[in-house]
This record gives structure tokens, C-alpha cells and sequence, in this order.
């Protein structure tokens, strides 16, 4: 029997993740996009650690590994970890903590002007040639000097801000996990109060985790006090907003449009009615999706393993369980 550790990667990853394997001569792997639970504990029962990106690890496929250490998520958002199990089975989880803030940010940024550019309509005007009628286009919405809410300020946030400050926004942060003096040195405003702060900004951006107070944070009765020209971005993870709830609040005009990345099921039911909604900006769960990003996060999930079993890991990567 090989005294190798071995690593299931549960769907594929960037190969320069994998090569960083493939030179270790302390371990050998196997890549699985077969997502069936019934696959997944066959091939999880033999395995040291594993890699997963957004597929479910259940309890089910957790209790099937025999000698399970570590999981490493590939990415940082880890609703999909069956908790309870990893904890009871006394396994560490780790996150590619540094690879993905600032491609998230980047893409709120992106999602954010276009929807304030008019983006898909000014577009479709020139395609199909309709300039006549420029003037009775509605208007575009400038950046600068709008009121922009941060909700959760961790390292997402805190990447956005940045970008946030070049386009001279108003930048406030709800999170009550940081300090005000926190906030204020990335030179921005803390709002202790969510329902309060909503009133009175013209983005709102989602950068929390999915939990249990998470949930549905972004409700019809927090929306429909919200100004009517509010954008509001969803790169966090679906749920966070209520999806009905959204949709009813844009089809009666209560706010401008929504950027969606994430979504409560993924990926979206094509009879999902927020598909007919043309005030949404959607895609399709790939705000850390960049070449680069998935260079470094493939590099950090498959690291992340082996500094584990070397006792190097820092404990930044590690969430508490
Ligand atoms: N769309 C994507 O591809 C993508 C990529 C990366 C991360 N994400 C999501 O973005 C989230 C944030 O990522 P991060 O790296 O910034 O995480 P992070 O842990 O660094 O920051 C999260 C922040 O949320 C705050 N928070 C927690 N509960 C809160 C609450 N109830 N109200 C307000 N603030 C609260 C925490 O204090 C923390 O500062 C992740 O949990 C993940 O779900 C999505």
C-alpha cells in the first residue's frame, strides 16, 4: 500500500494547482467532476484531503471518509460544508483567504456601471440602428458623490473600497464585527443601524456570508424604504437577498435595478421569473472567475493542503468550526 497521502480534487481546477501535486512526490490525487453523492463517498473514503469548489459536501459523504483531515475550499464562502460533520469528525477546514477580493470587487464595479450606463440598452440602440430616438432614452447615473453601503467589511469589502474612493463615492460600512476606527482609516463610514442606513443610499453592495442571520437581509420591507434610484449588488452568495421579494420591489419601480452574480439555487431555473426582469444585471456566479484569480485560487486550495500536513498553515486560512 502507498504511504502517499492522497487528495481527491472534487471539480477540476486550474492545472497550476495541480501541478503543484504533481512535483510533490509526498502525494498523489484524483480529480472527480462526478458530483453524485453516491461517487463522491466512494471516492472520498480513501482520501487525507480534499479540494472542493462550490459542489455540496454533505454529511453523508463527510462520515464515508475514513481518515479525513483536511478540506480545503477553493474560494471562501463555505455554505456548502456540511459544518456539524467536518467539526465532529474532527477535520480542519481552510479557505483561499488572499486569492479572490479583488476580483469581486472588480467585478461590483463592473456590474455597477453597467447598470447605471444603461449598458444593455445603449448597446441594443446601436445595434439595431435606432439613433433617431436618442434624446428619449432615459438618462444615465454618474458615481460620483452617491452614497454607497458596504455590507460586510472583510477582505471584499475592503478591496472595494478602494475602488469605491477613485470614483469620489460616499462609502459607508455595515458590519458590526469592525470597528469604527477600522472603517475610518480605509476612509469610510460605519452605519450601525441597516434599516436606517438603506434610506438614504444610491448602492448598496452584499460582501457577508450566507448564515442564519444573513438570510433574506435584503427584504421587501428594507427595500421599499430604499431611494428610488438604488442599485443594489448580490456578488455575495444567493439568499442573502430574497429573490420574490427583489423582483416584486423592481417590477413596482421602488428601486433603479440589481446586479446578481450569485443565486438562491444555481444555476438559475430558466422559468425563474427574475430572467423576464430586464432591471437585472446577471452572471452566472463568476465574479472571481478571472484568469488570474483561478490561477491563484488553484494554487492556494492545493497549497493550503500541503502546508496543513506540514503544520504551516496560517491560521488566518483556517475557519473555526
Ligand atoms: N461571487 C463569488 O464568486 C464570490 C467570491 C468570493 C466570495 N464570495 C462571498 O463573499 C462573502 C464575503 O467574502 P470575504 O472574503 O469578504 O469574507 P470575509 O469573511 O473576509 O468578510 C465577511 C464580513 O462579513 C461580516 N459579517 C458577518 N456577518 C455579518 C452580518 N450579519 N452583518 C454584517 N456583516 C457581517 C464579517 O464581520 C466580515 O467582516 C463570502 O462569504 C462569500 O460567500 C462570493
Amino acid at each position: 500500500m502507498s504511504d502517499k497521502k492522497k487528495i481527491l480534487i472534487i471539480q477540476s481546477i486550474h492545472e497550476e494547482g495541480i501541478n503543484i501535486l504533481k512535483n510533490n512526490s509526498e502525494y498523489e490525487f484524483e480529480i472527480t467532476d462526478n458530483l453524485d453523492e453516491e461517487n463522491l463517498k466512494l471516492k472520498i473514503s480513501d482520501c487525507d484531503g480534499v479540494s472542493i469548489r462550490t459542489a455540496k459536501l454533505s454529511s453523508g459523504v463527510i462520515n464515508s471518509s475514513k481518515k479525513l483531515k483536511v478540506i480545503s475550499r477553493h474560494g471562501v464562502g463555505y455554505d456548502n460544508i456540511d459544518l456539524v460533520s467536518a467539526k465532529e469528525n474532527n477535520i480542519t477546514l481552510t479557505i483561499t483567504a488572499t486569492a479572490n477580493a479583488v476580483a469581486v470587487a472588480e467585478h461590483v464595479m463592473f456590474m455597477l456601471l453597467n447598470i447605471s450606463k444603461r449598458k444593455d440598452m445603449y448597446d441594443k440602440t446601436v445595434r439595431t440602428g435606432n439613433f433617431t430616438d436618442r434624446n428619449k432614452l432615459p438618462k444615465t447615473i454618474e458615481l460620483w458623490k452617491k452614497n454607497i453601503l458596504i455590507v460586510g467589511f472583510g477582505r471584499i469589502g475592503k478591496c472595494l473600497i478602494k475602488r469605491c474612493k477613485g470614483f469620489e463615492m460616499n462609502i459607508f460600512a455595515y458590519d458590526p464585527f469592525i470597528s469604527k476606527e477600522t472603517i475610518e482609516n480605509f476612509g469610510g463610514k460605519k452605519v450601525e443601524n441597516l434599516s436606517e442606513a438603506v434610506q438614504s443610499m444610491d448602492v448598496i453592495s452584499l460582501h457577508v456570508p450566507l448564515n442564519d442571520k444573513t438570510k433574506n437581509i435584503i427584504n421587501y420591507d428594507l427595500i421599499k424604504n430604499m431611494r428610488k434610484n438604488c442599485i443594489i449588488i448580490n456578488a455575495a452568495r444567493g439568499g442573502i437577498i430574497n429573490e420574490v421579494d427583489l423582483n416584486k420591489a423592481l417590477n413596482e419601480n421602488l428601486i433603479f435595478g440589481a446586479g446578481l452574480d450569485v443565486f438562491e439555487t444555481e444555476p438559475l431555473n430558466q422559468n425563474n421569473p427574475l430572467l423576464e426582469n430586464d432591471k437585472i444585471f446577471f452572471s452566472p456566479h463568476t465574479a472571481a472567475f478571472t484568469e488570474e484569480c483561478m490561477i491563484r485560487m488553484g494554487r492556494e486550495t492545493i497549497q493550503n493542503i500541503i502546508d496543513f500536513f506540514d503544520k504551516k498553515l496560517e491560521k488566518s486560512k483556517i475557519i473555526k468550526l
